[in-house]
């Protein structure tokens, strides 16, 4: 029989050397997927202050060959990672990362960013932050700067390299009716954000993705999760491409997709960006709970470009075309079809077709 730590095998990317903190893990969560492994690599390599470190010094603090090492570099660096594979070693170069001290906690705010957090490579934050929801208070933000299993809507993988915001803040409202609209409220508070940081103003196409010149700059994700029939907690996904070179896109977002650096033709300070959403969305969010749902959609409404458009609503149902009327008061779209009836529509995925 083997004790309890026995079972475990001490990682030692605690190597005096790498001057990397120790930790522990069990034998079955080694470093088991690829995935891992570019996150625990990513993790040595940008806590040292010496920018430079052998492959094999890297391999041995990660546990894998140095083969493996490379190959996860190889990886880190198509997500953005500013690094420099030569023969037998890694160089990192200087990076801007959303500077959670200049965030802070936000005394500016009540509800939202009291507690921030900041990881480097992790697999979703919707799932990290989850992690702490039984002791994180409400509004407890968590911001990574990448994801390799970024998720969006209606089960679509969701693009995440370095320069972008991606983000998710958990809310447990007490006002717990029509909280369908927050991750709507919440894509109109992002673009005024985004409105005052720099000069453009994304358009929201239902339900709640932020558009630049018809394409899509921003996205929002709702995960609610109750006890029974009553909410417990939501948790809200912020993914803006905000620093995105849209070559680094997948190939086949690159003709709908945009960034706010390639609108701009300049970086975004992105610990600027943030703060302003976290003070934007709390402002939406007191909003919410006190009862002003209706004074949100108001808000929302001259921003959403899918009203009066002719458009393609896709559901589990069927595709339906109409004319996209109004929101109702949960954020429905209510639509027009042809023969003049007016259907009403909460979870789909639409498309503009004039
Ligand atoms: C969409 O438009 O489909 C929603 C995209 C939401 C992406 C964000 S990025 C931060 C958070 N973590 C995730 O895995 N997804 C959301």
């Amino acid at each position: 029989m083997h004790s309890a730590k026995d079972k475990r095998t001490r990682r030692e990317a605690t190597d005096s050397a790498l001057g990397v903190k120790s930790f522990w893990v069990s034998d079955r969560q080694v470093l088991s997927s690829t995935r891992e492994l570019e996150a625990a690599i990513a993790d040595v390599i940008f806590s040292r202050k010496e920018p430079r470190v052998s492959i094999d010094e890297l391999a041995r603090a990660v546990h894998t060959s140095p083969a493996r090492a490379a190959r996860a570099i190889f990886q880190l660096k198509e997500l953005g990672y500013p690094l420099h594979l030569s023969h037998e070693s890694i160089r990192h170069y200087p990076f801007r990362w959303i500077d959670l001290q200049q965030l802070g906690a936000n005394p500016a705010t009540q509800r939202i960013g009291r507690r921030v957090e900041w990881r480097l490579h992790v697999c979703s934050t919707q799932d990290e932050l989850k992690k702490l929801k039984d002791e994180a208070p409400d509004g407890t933000v968590l911001i990574a700067e990448t994801q390799y299993g970024g998720r969006g809507r209606l089960k679509r993988n969701w693009f995440s390299g370095l320069g972008g915001v991606w983000m998710s803040v958990l809310l447990r409202p007490t006002w717990s009716e029509s909280h369908q609209i927050l991750p709507m409220a919440f894509a109109g508070a992002v673009a005024r954000a985004i409105g005052d940081v720099v000069e453009l103003s994304p358009m929201l196409k239902w339900p709640n993705d932020l558009m630049l010149r018809s394409r899509k700059v921003a996205g929002l994700l709702a995960e609610s999760n109750y006890q029974g029939n009553n909410l417990d907690h939501v948790i809200l996904g912020f993914g803006i491409n905000a620093n995105i070179e849209i070559a680094r896109l997948p190939k086949e977002l690159r003709r709908h997709s945009t960034s706010l650096s390639h609108e701009l033709g300049q970086e975004v300070d992105r610990t600027i960006l943030v703060r302003h959403i976290i003070e934007e969305v709390d402002r939406s969010y007191r909003d919410f709970e006190s009862g002003h749902a209706d004074e949100m959609l108001e808000e929302v409404r001259p921003l959403c470009s899918t009203l009066g458009k002719e458009v393609q609503v896709t559901t589990a149902e069927g595709i339906f075309k109409g004319e996209a009327l109004d929101l109702g008061n949960d954020g429905q779209l209510k639509v027009r079809m042809s023969d003049g009836t007016i259907v009403s529509f909460f979870a789909a995925d639409v498309k503009h077709l004039r």
